[in-house]
Protein backbone atom coordinates (compact mmCIF):
# COMPACT_ATOMS: atom_id res chain seq x y z
CA UNK A 1 0.00 0.00 0.00
CA UNK A 2 1.29 3.23 -0.94
CA UNK A 3 0.29 6.81 -1.99
CA UNK A 4 0.43 7.99 -5.17
CA UNK A 5 -0.95 11.25 -5.18
CA UNK A 6 -0.91 14.05 -2.32
CA UNK A 7 -2.43 17.70 -2.18
CA UNK A 8 -1.52 19.81 0.48
CA UNK A 9 -3.40 22.99 1.42
CA UNK A 10 -3.45 25.73 3.75
CA UNK A 11 -0.89 23.63 6.22
CA UNK A 12 1.25 25.47 8.17
CA UNK A 13 3.71 27.25 5.60
CA UNK A 14 2.57 25.12 2.27
CA UNK A 15 -0.58 27.01 0.95
CA UNK A 16 -0.72 24.31 -2.14
CA UNK A 17 0.87 21.61 -3.38
CA UNK A 18 0.20 19.28 -5.77
CA UNK A 19 2.88 16.04 -5.30
CA UNK A 20 3.31 12.50 -7.64
CA UNK A 21 5.06 10.32 -5.37
CA UNK A 22 6.96 6.59 -5.40
CA UNK A 23 6.28 3.83 -3.74
CA UNK A 24 9.15 3.50 -2.75
CA UNK A 25 12.02 5.86 -1.01
CA UNK A 26 11.19 9.97 -1.34
CA UNK A 27 13.73 12.02 -0.01
CA UNK A 28 12.69 15.52 1.57
CA UNK A 29 15.44 17.87 1.88
CA UNK A 30 15.80 21.64 2.04
CA UNK A 31 16.80 23.97 4.80
CA UNK A 32 15.79 24.97 8.70
CA UNK A 33 11.93 26.33 8.16
CA UNK A 34 11.36 25.31 4.78
CA UNK A 35 8.46 22.94 5.18
CA UNK A 36 9.98 19.32 5.56
CA UNK A 37 8.89 18.25 8.59
CA UNK A 38 4.94 19.85 7.45
CA UNK A 39 5.17 17.28 4.76
CA UNK A 40 4.86 14.75 7.43
CA UNK A 41 3.20 16.30 9.21
CA UNK A 42 0.59 16.51 6.21
CA UNK A 43 0.79 12.95 5.49
CA UNK A 44 0.25 11.90 8.83
CA UNK A 45 -2.85 14.49 9.59
CA UNK A 46 -4.29 12.42 6.71
CA UNK A 47 -4.04 9.27 8.20
CA UNK A 48 -5.23 9.96 12.66
CA UNK A 49 -7.00 13.52 11.89
CA UNK A 50 -4.18 15.31 14.06
CA UNK A 51 -0.44 16.24 14.20
CA UNK A 52 2.43 14.65 15.50
CA UNK A 53 3.80 18.37 16.75
CA UNK A 54 0.85 20.13 18.19
CA UNK A 55 -1.88 18.33 19.99
CA UNK A 56 -3.99 22.01 18.66
CA UNK A 57 -4.85 20.97 15.49
CA UNK A 58 -5.97 24.98 14.34
CA UNK A 59 -2.42 25.62 14.56
CA UNK A 60 -1.41 23.20 11.69
CA UNK A 61 -3.75 25.58 9.59
CA UNK A 62 -1.82 28.10 7.68
CA UNK A 63 -2.23 31.69 9.33
CA UNK A 64 -4.12 33.25 5.98
CA UNK A 65 -6.26 30.76 5.40
CA UNK A 66 -9.66 29.28 7.56
CA UNK A 67 -9.38 25.48 6.55
CA UNK A 68 -6.26 22.93 5.52
CA UNK A 69 -6.87 20.66 2.95
CA UNK A 70 -5.72 17.57 2.41
CA UNK A 71 -5.94 14.78 -0.29
CA UNK A 72 -4.33 11.69 -1.52
CA UNK A 73 -5.04 8.45 -4.03
CA UNK A 74 -3.85 5.13 -2.05
CA UNK A 75 -3.01 2.38 -4.60
CA UNK A 76 -3.33 -1.14 -3.04
CA UNK A 77 -3.12 -4.72 -4.42
CA UNK A 78 -6.85 -4.03 -4.79
CA UNK A 79 -8.52 -0.64 -5.95
CA UNK A 80 -7.44 2.68 -5.61
CA UNK A 81 -8.85 4.47 -3.05
CA UNK A 82 -9.26 8.22 -2.20
CA UNK A 83 -8.74 9.97 0.99
CA UNK A 84 -10.17 13.60 1.50
CA UNK A 85 -9.83 15.65 4.63
CA UNK A 86 -10.56 19.11 5.89
CA UNK A 87 -10.36 20.68 9.18
CA UNK A 88 -11.69 24.38 9.73
CA UNK A 89 -10.39 26.53 12.14
CA UNK A 90 -13.68 26.37 14.63
CA UNK A 91 -12.86 22.62 14.91
CA UNK A 92 -14.83 21.22 12.45
CA UNK A 93 -13.10 17.78 10.40
CA UNK A 94 -14.76 16.62 6.95
CA UNK A 95 -13.49 13.41 6.18
CA UNK A 96 -14.27 11.47 2.85
CA UNK A 97 -13.05 8.31 1.46
CA UNK A 98 -14.05 7.62 -2.25
CA UNK A 99 -16.68 10.15 -1.62
CA UNK A 100 -18.20 8.93 1.46
CA UNK A 101 -18.44 10.85 4.49
CA UNK A 102 -16.46 9.09 7.44
CA UNK A 103 -17.66 9.44 11.08
CA UNK A 104 -15.24 7.96 13.13
CA UNK A 105 -11.38 9.04 13.13
CA UNK A 106 -10.35 5.41 13.59
CA UNK A 107 -11.72 4.06 10.15
CA UNK A 108 -9.17 6.47 8.46
CA UNK A 109 -6.13 5.19 10.83
CA UNK A 110 -7.27 1.39 9.21
CA UNK A 111 -7.27 2.97 5.71
CA UNK A 112 -3.31 4.12 6.46
CA UNK A 113 -0.95 2.82 9.12
CA UNK A 114 1.74 5.30 9.36
CA UNK A 115 4.68 5.11 11.69
CA UNK A 116 6.24 8.05 12.27
CA UNK A 117 9.61 9.02 13.65
CA UNK A 118 10.86 12.15 14.54
CA UNK A 119 13.76 13.35 16.49
CA UNK A 120 11.28 14.06 19.41
CA UNK A 121 9.54 11.15 19.22
CA UNK A 122 11.97 9.46 20.54
CA UNK A 123 12.99 10.91 23.62
CA UNK A 124 8.95 10.49 24.34
CA UNK A 125 9.08 6.82 24.25
CA UNK A 126 11.58 6.81 26.99
CA UNK A 127 9.42 9.63 29.26
CA UNK A 128 6.33 8.75 30.26
CA UNK A 129 4.39 5.79 29.72
CA UNK A 130 1.66 7.18 28.09
CA UNK A 131 3.36 7.20 24.61
CA UNK A 132 4.64 3.47 24.87
CA UNK A 133 1.30 2.67 25.94
CA UNK A 134 0.39 4.42 22.20
CA UNK A 135 3.09 2.55 20.55
CA UNK A 136 1.74 -0.73 21.77
CA UNK A 137 -1.77 0.25 21.06
CA UNK A 138 -1.21 1.37 17.82
CA UNK A 139 -0.39 -2.96 17.07
CA UNK A 140 -3.07 -4.17 19.40
CA UNK A 141 -5.28 -2.12 17.19
CA UNK A 142 -4.41 -2.49 14.13
CA UNK A 143 -3.85 -6.57 14.67
CA UNK A 144 -6.90 -7.07 16.40
CA UNK A 145 -10.23 -5.30 15.53
CA UNK A 146 -12.30 -5.95 18.42
CA UNK A 147 -9.54 -3.69 20.03
CA UNK A 148 -10.72 -0.29 19.58
CA UNK A 149 -14.25 -0.80 21.06
CA UNK A 150 -12.69 -3.23 24.12
CA UNK A 151 -10.37 -0.21 24.90
CA UNK A 152 -13.05 2.28 24.67
CA UNK A 153 -15.51 0.51 26.63
CA UNK A 154 -12.49 -0.11 29.47
CA UNK A 155 -11.63 4.10 29.58
CA UNK A 156 -15.42 4.70 29.64
CA UNK A 157 -16.10 3.15 32.44
CA UNK A 158 -12.67 4.01 34.16
CA UNK A 159 -13.91 7.42 33.86
CA UNK A 160 -17.51 6.60 35.51
CA UNK A 161 -15.45 4.62 38.50
CA UNK A 162 -13.70 7.01 38.90
CA UNK A 163 -16.50 9.99 39.15
CA UNK A 164 -18.05 7.62 41.49
CA UNK A 165 -15.07 7.71 43.39
CA UNK A 166 -15.33 11.59 43.83
CA UNK A 167 -18.86 11.33 44.58
CA UNK A 168 -18.07 8.99 48.08
CA UNK A 169 -20.14 6.29 46.29
CA UNK A 170 -19.73 2.78 48.67
CA UNK A 171 -18.05 -0.08 47.21
CA UNK A 172 -21.26 -1.90 46.92
CA UNK A 173 -22.22 0.81 44.89
CA UNK A 174 -19.02 0.68 42.74
CA UNK A 175 -18.39 -3.22 42.95
CA UNK A 176 -21.08 -3.53 39.24
CA UNK A 177 -18.96 -0.99 37.45
CA UNK A 178 -15.63 -2.90 38.92
CA UNK A 179 -17.45 -6.66 37.66
CA UNK A 180 -17.55 -4.55 34.01
CA UNK A 181 -14.03 -3.55 34.16
CA UNK A 182 -12.36 -6.23 35.14
CA UNK A 183 -14.09 -7.89 31.84
CA UNK A 184 -12.63 -5.15 29.49
CA UNK A 185 -9.56 -4.90 31.44
CA UNK A 186 -8.67 -8.34 30.82
CA UNK A 187 -9.65 -8.73 27.26
CA UNK A 188 -7.09 -5.44 26.02
CA UNK A 189 -4.96 -6.47 28.59
CA UNK A 190 -4.80 -10.38 26.52
CA UNK A 191 -4.19 -8.61 23.33
CA UNK A 192 -1.89 -6.23 24.41
CA UNK A 193 0.10 -8.77 25.94
CA UNK A 194 0.13 -11.15 23.09
CA UNK A 195 0.58 -8.21 20.38
CA UNK A 196 4.21 -8.07 22.40
CA UNK A 197 4.97 -11.99 22.48
CA UNK A 198 4.82 -11.28 18.49
CA UNK A 199 6.88 -8.45 18.48
CA UNK A 200 9.43 -9.44 20.47
CA UNK A 201 9.92 -12.24 17.99
CA UNK A 202 10.99 -10.10 15.04
CA UNK A 203 12.53 -7.24 17.47
CA UNK A 204 15.60 -9.51 18.13
CA UNK A 205 16.71 -9.94 14.53
CA UNK A 206 16.19 -5.84 14.16
CA UNK A 207 18.03 -5.12 17.64
CA UNK A 208 21.02 -7.37 16.80
CA UNK A 209 21.30 -5.99 13.26
CA UNK A 210 21.15 -2.53 14.77
CA UNK A 211 22.69 -2.44 18.48
CA UNK A 212 24.66 -6.37 18.32
CA UNK A 213 26.41 -5.09 21.39
CA UNK A 214 24.00 -4.82 23.84
CA UNK A 215 21.29 -7.12 24.95
CA UNK A 216 17.73 -5.24 25.38
CA UNK A 217 14.91 -6.70 27.07
CA UNK A 218 11.50 -5.45 25.90
CA UNK A 219 8.42 -6.71 28.45
CA UNK A 220 5.18 -5.97 29.11
CA UNK A 221 3.72 -5.03 32.43
CA UNK A 222 -0.12 -4.80 32.64
CA UNK A 223 -0.57 -2.08 35.41
CA UNK A 224 -1.75 -4.20 38.13
CA UNK A 225 0.30 -6.21 40.58
CA UNK A 226 0.89 -9.81 38.50
CA UNK A 227 -0.06 -11.82 41.69
CA UNK A 228 -3.60 -10.34 42.49
CA UNK A 229 -6.69 -10.71 40.66
CA UNK A 230 -8.25 -7.36 39.26
CA UNK A 231 -11.63 -7.66 41.13
CA UNK A 232 -9.71 -8.32 44.15
CA UNK A 233 -7.17 -5.39 44.09
CA UNK A 234 -9.66 -2.97 42.91
CA UNK A 235 -11.58 -3.89 46.17
CA UNK A 236 -7.83 -3.76 48.33
CA UNK A 237 -7.41 -0.63 46.65
CA UNK A 238 -10.55 0.92 47.21
CA UNK A 239 -10.10 3.02 50.62
CA UNK A 240 -7.25 4.21 48.70
CA UNK A 241 -8.48 5.14 45.25
CA UNK A 242 -11.66 6.91 47.20
CA UNK A 243 -9.17 9.32 48.70
CA UNK A 244 -7.56 10.12 45.55
CA UNK A 245 -10.53 10.11 43.42
CA UNK A 246 -8.83 7.95 41.21
CA UNK A 247 -8.69 4.51 40.02
CA UNK A 248 -4.67 3.62 41.09
CA UNK A 249 -4.15 0.46 38.88
CA UNK A 250 -5.41 -1.11 35.67
CA UNK A 251 -4.74 -1.16 31.84
CA UNK A 252 -4.49 2.69 31.88
CA UNK A 253 -0.91 2.26 33.53
CA UNK A 254 0.39 -0.24 31.11
CA UNK A 255 3.89 -0.14 29.96
CA UNK A 256 6.56 -1.44 27.80
CA UNK A 257 9.98 -1.79 30.13
CA UNK A 258 12.74 -1.89 28.12
CA UNK A 259 15.72 -2.81 29.75
CA UNK A 260 19.59 -3.22 29.22
CA UNK A 261 20.33 -5.92 32.27
CA UNK A 262 18.99 -3.93 35.13
CA UNK A 263 19.24 -0.35 34.06
CA UNK A 264 16.64 1.63 31.86
CA UNK A 265 17.70 2.00 28.47
CA UNK A 266 17.52 5.81 28.87
CA UNK A 267 20.70 4.84 31.54
CA UNK A 268 22.51 2.66 29.33
CA UNK A 269 22.45 3.69 26.02
CA UNK A 270 23.87 6.82 24.16
CA UNK A 271 21.19 8.93 22.00
CA UNK A 272 21.79 7.44 18.48
CA UNK A 273 21.43 4.03 20.19
CA UNK A 274 18.01 4.86 21.55
CA UNK A 275 17.37 6.71 18.29
CA UNK A 276 18.41 3.20 16.60
CA UNK A 277 16.29 1.00 18.83
CA UNK A 278 12.91 2.94 18.36
CA UNK A 279 13.76 2.66 14.74
CA UNK A 280 13.39 -0.87 15.63
CA UNK A 281 10.52 -1.09 17.32
CA UNK A 282 8.70 0.83 14.68
CA UNK A 283 10.12 -1.17 11.52
CA UNK A 284 9.06 -4.06 13.75
CA UNK A 285 5.67 -2.96 14.09
CA UNK A 286 4.93 -2.15 10.32
CA UNK A 287 6.92 -5.91 9.99
CA UNK A 288 4.20 -7.53 12.36
CA UNK A 289 1.65 -6.09 10.31
CA UNK A 290 2.52 -6.97 6.98
CA UNK A 291 3.30 -10.08 8.49
CA UNK A 292 -0.22 -10.95 10.04
CA UNK A 293 -2.61 -8.66 7.83
CA UNK A 294 -0.61 -8.31 4.79
CA UNK A 295 -0.73 -4.80 5.02
CA UNK A 296 2.10 -2.20 4.37
CA UNK A 297 2.68 1.11 6.64
CA UNK A 298 3.75 3.72 5.66
CA UNK A 299 7.26 5.48 7.02
CA UNK A 300 7.83 8.87 8.14
CA UNK A 301 11.40 9.61 9.22
CA UNK A 302 12.09 13.45 10.48
CA UNK A 303 15.24 14.20 9.81
CA UNK A 304 16.68 11.27 9.71
CA UNK A 305 20.73 12.10 9.57
CA UNK A 306 20.63 13.76 13.26
CA UNK A 307 22.42 11.55 15.86
CA UNK A 308 23.68 8.62 13.73
CA UNK A 309 26.71 8.41 12.01
CA UNK A 310 27.43 7.24 8.64
CA UNK A 311 27.52 3.62 9.16
CA UNK A 312 24.09 3.71 11.26
CA UNK A 313 22.44 6.00 8.77
CA UNK A 314 23.28 3.36 5.66
CA UNK A 315 22.01 0.18 8.10
CA UNK A 316 19.00 1.98 9.36
CA UNK A 317 18.05 3.00 5.39
CA UNK A 318 18.86 -0.76 4.60
CA UNK A 319 16.59 -1.86 6.67
CA UNK A 320 13.41 0.40 6.27
CA UNK A 321 13.76 -0.34 2.58
CA UNK A 322 13.70 -4.03 3.25
CA UNK A 323 10.80 -3.40 4.12
CA UNK A 324 8.96 -2.77 0.91
CA UNK A 325 7.20 -0.24 2.65
CA UNK A 326 6.55 3.75 0.78
CA UNK A 327 8.93 5.95 2.92
CA UNK A 328 9.22 9.58 3.57
CA UNK A 329 12.95 10.77 4.78
CA UNK A 330 13.87 14.36 5.43
CA UNK A 331 16.97 16.05 5.88
CA UNK A 332 18.50 19.59 5.17
CA UNK A 333 21.56 18.17 3.69
CA UNK A 334 20.52 15.71 0.67
CA UNK A 335 23.92 13.85 0.05
CA UNK A 336 23.39 12.41 3.57
CA UNK A 337 21.16 10.72 2.31
CA UNK A 338 21.97 9.88 -1.13
CA UNK A 339 25.84 8.96 0.17
CA UNK A 340 24.33 6.34 2.92
CA UNK A 341 22.14 4.70 -0.01
CA UNK A 342 23.11 1.88 -2.20
CA UNK A 343 20.81 3.16 -5.31
CA UNK A 344 19.56 6.92 -5.96
CA UNK A 345 16.61 7.63 -3.84
CA UNK A 346 13.22 6.72 -5.62
CA UNK A 347 11.84 10.43 -6.12
CA UNK A 348 13.39 13.33 -4.47
CA UNK A 349 11.98 16.69 -3.31
CA UNK A 350 13.14 20.30 -2.83
CA UNK A 351 10.99 22.65 -0.21
CA UNK A 352 11.90 26.41 -0.03
CA UNK A 353 9.46 28.18 1.93
CA UNK A 354 6.75 25.83 1.30
CA UNK A 355 7.46 25.54 -2.42
CA UNK A 356 8.22 21.88 -2.95
CA UNK A 357 9.65 21.14 -6.50
CA UNK A 358 10.76 17.34 -7.69
CA UNK A 359 14.36 17.13 -8.38
CA UNK A 360 14.70 15.26 -11.81
N1 LIG B 1 0.03 27.67 10.91
C1 LIG B 1 1.08 28.11 10.21
N2 LIG B 1 0.92 28.95 9.17
C2 LIG B 1 1.97 29.39 8.45
N3 LIG B 1 3.23 29.01 8.67
C3 LIG B 1 3.47 28.18 9.70
C4 LIG B 1 2.41 27.68 10.52
N4 LIG B 1 2.94 26.85 11.46
C5 LIG B 1 4.26 26.85 11.23
N5 LIG B 1 4.60 27.64 10.19
C6 LIG B 1 5.94 27.87 9.60
O1 LIG B 1 6.21 26.80 8.71
C7 LIG B 1 7.59 26.71 8.51
C8 LIG B 1 7.98 25.29 8.24
O2 LIG B 1 8.19 24.56 9.41
P1 LIG B 1 8.78 23.08 9.38
O3 LIG B 1 7.95 22.21 8.51
O4 LIG B 1 8.95 22.69 10.78
O5 LIG B 1 10.21 23.29 8.68
P2 LIG B 1 11.43 22.27 8.55
O6 LIG B 1 10.99 20.92 9.04
O7 LIG B 1 11.79 22.28 7.10
O8 LIG B 1 12.53 22.84 9.40
C9 LIG B 1 8.24 27.37 9.70
O9 LIG B 1 8.98 28.47 9.26
C10 LIG B 1 7.09 27.84 10.57
O10 LIG B 1 7.31 29.10 11.10
MG1 LIG C 1 11.79 19.87 10.66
Amino acid sequence: MSLSRLNISGFRNITEAKLALSDGLNLIYGENGSGKTSILEAIFFLGMGRSFRSHLSQRVINTEQDNLTLFAEKQDDVLPCKIGLRRFRNGDIDVKINGDNIKRLSTLAETLPIQVITPESFSLLFEGPKSRRQFIDWGAFHCDSTFHQAWANTRRILKQRNQLLRNQSSYSNILFWDKELVRYAEQVTDIRNQYVDSLNALLKGIIGEFLPQVDIKVSFTRGWDSKTEYLQLLENQYPRDLASGYTSSGPHKADLRLRVGNLPVQDALSRGQLKLLVCALRIAQGMLLKQQLNKHSIYLVDDLPSELDAKHRQLLLKQLTATGAQIFVTAIDPSAIVDSLSSPPNRTFHVEQGKITVIE
